[in-house]
């Protein structure tokens, strides 16, 4: 089931989700499970504002990033790690213990998504921040991954491997092939799901997603299943919903 909202600007998409996270940090230890990329950035300098204006409290917050380049260690500068550090974690004072971001580096690397799933056991995630690829991919389940995988190691598409060159000073040769990722099984055990869009360049993803029926070829569509999805996105993105 999809609750749409469809906004006038980036800024307004942003102030949607802001105010769905916000009624999550009533809880008294909220799980969160939050993404990398551009489209989350305006909620996320919201939520830093907010944290320096207010004082909202995030020490009894759990913060689960949703992958990891394979073979990148967490301090490089091209590192998921990294992004959310400077995009989130830090702004908001995260303690460190409480942040959960796979370690690319893991000598085992099955044994650390097996790690990973057993946390979000532990944790499991009250509500889940998502962005989505324009291939229709969520986290790094690119289009034909089996939608019962937990956290497991992916190849990145083509597609995706460009999208994310922007990262990497634009040379496609630094993107990693590799990344560990949670899978659309861990995915769809959040309690909740916000999936944020802008840009028409994911308007077709956006309608795979919803209107197009349940298929590996777009992972977003495994989002049907799932009872409380809210999806907010920009005219742009939203143009064919
Ligand atoms: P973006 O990435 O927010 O940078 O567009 C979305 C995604 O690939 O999930």
């Amino acid at each position: 089931m999809f609750n749409i909202i469809v906004t006038e600007s980036y800024d307004a998409m942003s102030s949607e989700a802001y105010k769905i996270v916000k009624e999550t940090l009533k809880k008294e230890s909220p799980v969160l499970g939050l993404a990398a990329g551009n489209t989350p950035v305006g909620l996320y300098k919201k939520l830093i504002a907010d944290h320096n204006a207010n004082g909202t409290n995030y020490e009894n917050v759990k913060a689960f990033a949703l992958q990891e380049y394979l073979g990148v260690p967490g301090e490089d500068e091209h590192s998921f790690r990294t992004f959310m550090e400077e995009n989130l974690y830090e702004g908001l004072r995260i303690p460190r213990e409480n942040t959960f971001v796979p370690d690319g580096t893991a000598e085992d690397a099955e044994f650390e998504c097996a790690g990973y799933d057993a946390k979000l056991r532990k944790y499991p995630l009250d509500l889940l921040v998502l962005g989505i690829g324009t291939n229709g991919h969520i986290a790094y389940n690119e289009p034909g991954t089996d939608f019962e995988l937990h956290t497991h190691i992916a190849e990145l598409s083509e597609e995706s491997r460009a999208a994310e060159a922007k990262y990497f000073d634009d040379d496609l040769e630094l993107v990693p092939k590799r990344i560990i990722t949670m899978g659309i099984a861990s995915l769809l055990s959040a309690g909740k799901i916000l999936v944020l869009a802008n840009g028409e360049d994911k308007a077709d993803a956006l309608y795979d997603m919803i209107k197009g029926s349940k298929s590996e070829d777009c992972p977003a569509s495994a989002l049907q299943d799932h009872p409380n999805v809210t999806v907010i996105v920009t005219q742009d993105a939203g143009k064919r919903l």
